[in-house]
């Protein structure tokens, strides 16, 4: 029996999947709602008879591909792909994404960047008016994080050390992930290139104008946003 947060997510995914057309190449972030929708794409192709080869933003998503028999592809052989599937954390009414939660922001950024179309997945309770509720994932690299982290404070954030100081989270690419509070961000584009003027950062987990079409699950329900 699923709970109603999980059913919402399979529900999303079953809509997600319906984009995914024969010959594409597609791009699936991270987290648990993109976990869900792994085993609902491999019915999907089995069932419409559809060919497709996926570029996966984590290595817990490249197992799940692979455990479901999805064919992988990677940027030695693509350059642009027809579509990037993933989740996020904050959906604001523009569009604006803020993403990390899972870890996976640098990849799935990258992975948007070269897609023709980025879909998102989400319930209704990750819609906000205005970004900042969700500390913003901003990922750095492990050397001299303390500075980092201080040169983040100063930008006006509270910055914590994902996993802790003690055991920090290593993500795919062998970095450290600062949740970083800022309260509301009324302006996603001009933080983000704040944020990456500073040495040691590598990406944020805002994603700003990169989305064309927003799924909405609510009570089973899914609603469907496009720009
Ligand atoms: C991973 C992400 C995820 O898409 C985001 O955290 C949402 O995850 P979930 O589907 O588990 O709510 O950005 O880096």
């Amino acid at each position: 029996m699923l709970t109603e947060a999980e059913n919402n997510k399979k529900k999303v995914g079953e809509a997600a999947v319906a984009y995914v057309k024969d010959g594409m190449t597609v791009g699936l972030g991270a987290g648990s709602t993109v976990n869900m929708m792994v085993e609902t794409l491999a019915k999907h192709l089995h069932k419409e008879n559809i060919q497709i080869h996926v570029v996966p933003a984590s290595i817990h998503t490249e197992r799940l591909a692979k455990k479901f028999g999805i064919p992988l592809t990677d940027f030695s052989e693509v350059e642009q792909l027809d579509l990037m599937i993933d989740g996020a954390d904050e959906v604001d009414q523009q569009f604006q994404l803020l993403k990390g939660g899972g870890g996976s922001l640098v990849r799935e950024k990258i992975i948007a960047s070269a897609a023709q179309e980025l879909l998102i997945m989400v319930d209704e309770s990750k819609l906000v008016a205005t970004l900042g509720r969700f500390p913003l994932p901003v990922e750095i690299l492990p050397f001299g994080w303390e500075l980092t982290a201080k040169k983040l404070a100063e930008l006006g954030a509270k910055p914590k050390i994902r996993g802790g100081e003690d055991k920090p989270f290593v993500t795919d690419n062998q970095h450290y992930i600062l949740d970083c509070s800022f309260g509301e961000i009324p302006n996603p584009q001009s933080l983000h290139n704040q944020l990456k003027g500073l040495v040691g950062v590598v990406e944020t987990g805002l994603f700003v104008d990169m989305v064309s079409t927003v799924l909405i699950s609510s009570d089973g329900e899914v609603s469907t946003l496009s720009k």
